[in-house]
C-alpha cells in the first residue's frame, strides 16, 4: 500500500534519514522499532509532509506523494496520529471525535462518532468529559478513535506508548492488533517499546541512526538475540 524508496530527509540542513526503504503491505502491521532520536519520528513526518525529503520516493498506492502538504497527503486516505498533543484538552470526549470528523458529512460525522464509542466503550462512558481529565491510556484511546474518524486506508502511529505504564501500553498495543483484526486497517507503528509492538507486528524495520539495519518479519526481528539485546532492550522473558 505504501513504498518508501532510497529516502533521504530531514529538516532544513538537518540530514536525519539516509536512504531508507520500507514497504507497507496492505491489511498489516508494519513496526519500526530503534531508539530514541534514530529518525522515526521524522519517518512518519516525512510520509505526512512536515519533514522534508531530500531524495528518494514516497509511493501510496502506486501514485507519488512525495512532498506533498499535509492536508493533500490527508486526503489520499492516510492518517497520523502523532505522538504529543494528539487531543483537545478543553473539548470533549464527543468534540474531540467531531473535529477529528470535520471533513464528513455532518451525519456521517454523527454515525461514525457513535461507532467510535462502541468500539471503545471507555469513551463512550466518558463521552461529555474534557479530554484533559482523562487518563494517559483513555486519552491514546481517544486520539486512535480521531485517526479512525477520518476513514483512512493507512494509519500511522507515533509511539503509542509513551508515557504510560507498561500494563497500559501494552493495553494501548492490544488495541492496536484489533483494529487490524477487526476493521483490516493497514498500520504503521513506530515504538520505542519494541516487544510488545514486535509481538503484534506482521512485518519489522529496525531504524538505528537515521538506517535500516534490519528488514523482515516482526518475530525474526524479536528473536534475534543479538539485535534485541543491542538495540531493543529486550530481555527474553
Ligand atoms: N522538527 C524538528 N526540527 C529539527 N530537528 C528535528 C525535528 N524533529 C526531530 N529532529 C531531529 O531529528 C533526529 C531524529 O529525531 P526523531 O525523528 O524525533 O527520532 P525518534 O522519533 O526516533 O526518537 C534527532 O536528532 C532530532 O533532534
Ligand atoms: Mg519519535
Amino acid at each position: 500500500m505504501l513504498t518508501i524508496r532510497g529516502l533521504h530527509a530531514g529538516y532544513g540542513k538537518l540530514h536525519v534519514l539516509f536512504g531508507i526503504d520500507v514497504e507497507v503491505p496492505s491489511g498489516g502491521i508494519t513496526v519500526v522499532v530503534g531508539p530514541n532520536g534514530a529518525g522515526k519520528t521524522t519517518l512518519l513526518s516525512t510520509i505526512m509532509g512536515t519533514a522534508t525529503a531530500f531524495q528518494g520516493e514516497v509511493l501510496f498506492e502506486g501514485i507519488p506523494i512525495t512532498g506533498l502538504p499535509p492536508h493533500e497527503v490527508a486526503r489520499h486516505g492516510i492518517s497520523y496520529v502523532p505522538q504529543m498533543k494528539n487531543v483537545f484538552a478543553d473539548l470533549s470526549v464527543l468534540e474531540n471525535l467531531q473535529m477529528a470528523g470535520y471533513m464528513l458529512p455532518r451525519d456521517e460525522t454523527q454515525a461514525k462518532a457513535s461507532q467510535m464509542l462502541d468500539m471503545f466503550p471507555v469513551l463512550r462512558r466518558f463521552v461529555h468529559r474534557k479530554a484533559g481529565t482523562l487518563s494517559g491510556g483513555e486519552r491514546r484511546m481517544l486520539a486512535i478513535a480521531m485517526g479512525l474518524m477520518k476513514k483512512p486506508k493507512l494509519m500511522l502511529l507515533d509511539e503509542l506508548s509513551t508515557d504510560l505504564a507498561p500494563i497500559v501500553a501494552k493495553k494501548v498495543i492490544t488495541e492496536v492488533a484489533r483494529l487490524r483484526n477487526e476493521l483490516g486497517m493497514t498500520i504503521l507503528l513506530v515504538e520505542q517499546m519494541a516487544k510488545r509492538a514486535l509481538e503484534i507486528g506482521d512485518t519489522a524495520y529496525l531504524l538505528v541512526s537515521g538506517e535500516i539495519r534490519f528488514a523482515g518479519g516482526a518475530r525474526d526481528l524479536l528473536h534475534d538475540p543479538e539485535l534485541a539485546r543491542l538495540y531493543l532492550g529486550v530481555k527474553e522473558a
